[in-house]
């Protein structure tokens, strides 16, 4: 888990140590958002507490690969083998999290510096917690990042916008039952990715996605309040109930795209008993959209498999700039002179949030933003290669449309036309350049 990381970025000099104190309010956001949340930070000197942060972990595509073992090559097939091969978990009778058991007095404020981001959020957030359940009906546990606005003593508000999870809280609210829950923090790359594998497309137990992700079984200890396995080497587990109809005023909070979401009355979770290991580390994400990148890494999944059914599809980038939902390039090899709108319309159909899409050729490296740009300028004609439809549903946290949640969707195919046609696109070529050894040239770069 989280411990594990930290040791194997440690070896690997891809971790930061801030020795300096930082306050939890604003300052601590503002040094993750220095680096845009692409270099994992150790903040050991928090103002006013002696637990350390640890923040940044989850934004940089080429380290999340080296820390789960892939490379950007084999990852869409190695989470789709994932998913399609669960793991058990395994439970053992005790572990790490279980060195301290906290049932009285529960005080999250006072207990843990958790960080104030933007100077309009309604209260400090815990951001990156992963809230854990289990379907009555299947066994299955869901786990899903949810945003925790914290409230003072053992209350928080949990936002909910997944169809799965708020249909099953609906369902408990309706017989006035609790919904048992528990929330996770210090966990690993595996245990993240695992969670944003969606429930509604594959309904599965992302304990087992996690498992078969990581390659043996994830270790779980029994909750002490609540009917549920944790994990027995993660930092801090609040284990709770989300109480039946009671809703709190949540946000607002600036997150997606930097926006501030709108305030709203959210369900509420009373924490029961507060577990924790010796020392903990307190784990946040910037509330902003790289740390979503485990998101978009299963988004590119979800595109890379609609378009796979249609066309010979090469690579797919959901991309960074588009907050990892709503901007996706894909390149295919194109066989016939449909292939580029048919993607388009694989792509558009595979997602809700998918907004715009452009579909190239292989010869473009999708992951080149600038390149892509380029190809946009000189291989599309608007009236032709540009599709518009009108009114899709979209997602609820693009605040461009005016209905919220409906949506323009925009395809470009910027793919090259077949046969003669297509050699005037064919671009100049320099022969010898791929061998250039620029040391050879200035030794001292
Ligand atoms: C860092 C991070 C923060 C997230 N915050 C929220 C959130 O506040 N509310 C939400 O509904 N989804 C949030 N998500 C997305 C959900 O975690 C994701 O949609 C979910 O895990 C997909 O699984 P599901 O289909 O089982 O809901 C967040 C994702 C990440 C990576």
């Amino acid at each position: 888990m989280l411990r594990a990381s930290l040791k194997r970025l440690k070896e690997k000099n891809d971790l930061l140590i801030c020795e300096k104190e930082v306050d939890p309010k604003y300052e601590l956001g503002a040094v993750l958002k220095y680096f845009q949340n692409t270099r994992p930070i150790l903040f050991n000197r928090i103002k006013g507490s002696n637990i350390p942060i640890i923040g940044g972990m989850f934004g940089n595509r080429k380290l999340y690969y080296e820390m789960i073992d892939t490379t950007h090559e084999e990852r869409i097939h190695a989470f789709i083998n994932a998913i399609a091969n669960p793991m058990e978990p395994k439970v053992i009778p005790n572990g790490p999290i279980k060195e301290n058991i906290i049932r009285r007095n529960i005080d999250l404020p006072r207990m843990f510096p958790i960080p104030t981001f933007h100077d309009e959020d309604s209260a400090p957030f815990i951001t990156s917690g992963i809230v854990a359940f289990k379907d009555p009906d299947t066994g299955n546990v869901y786990t899903a990042v949810r945003r925790l606005q914290v409230n003072g003593g053992n209350n928080i508000n949990v936002l909910i916008a997944s169809p799965m999870m708020t249909e099953l809280f609906e369902k408990f609210e309706a017989q006035n039952k609790p919904l048992e829950i528990a929330v996770i923090l210090g966990y690993d790359y595996e245990f993240l990715l695992a969670s944003q594998v969606s429930s509604e497309l594959y309904g599965v137990d992302k304990y087992k996605i996690d498992s078969a992700l990581r390659g043996e079984p994830l270790e779980l200890v029994k909750c002490e309040t609540i009917d549920l396995e944790v994990p027995a080497y993660a930092e801090i587990v609040l284990e709770g109930v989300m109480v039946p109809n009671k809703r709190i005023e949540e946000g607002p909070f600036g997150e997606l795209m930097g926006y501030y979401g709108g305030k709203a009355p959210h369900p509420v979770m009373e924490v029961k008993a507060v577990l924790h290991r010796n020392n903990p580390i307190l784990q946040v994400a910037f509330p902003c959209r790289e740390e979503h990148l485990a998101n978009g890494l299963m988004r590119e999944v979800e595109l890379y498999s609609a378009l796979d059914k249609q066309v010979d599809v090469n690579d797919v980038n959901v991309t960074v700039g588009g907050g990892y939902r709503f901007h996706g390039v894909a390149s295919i090899n194109k066989k016939t002179e449909g292939d580029g709108k048919t993607a388009i319309l694989a792509a558009l159909g595979s997602n809700k949030d998918l907004k715009h899409v452009v579909i190239v050729d292989n010869d473009v490296d999708i992951f080149d933003s600038k390149e892509v740009e380029g190809i946009i300028a000189t291989r599309v004609q608007g009236s032709k290669d540009i599709v518009i439809i009108e009114g899709g549903i979209g997602s609820g946290l693009d605040p461009s449309h005016f209905l919220r949640g409906v949506t323009d969707k925009v395809g470009i195919d910027a793919t090259k036309p077949l046969g003669e046609d297509g050699k005037r696109f064919e671009k100049a070529k320099m022969p010898g350049y791929e061998n250039i050894n620029i040391k050879e040239y200035f030794p001292s770069i």
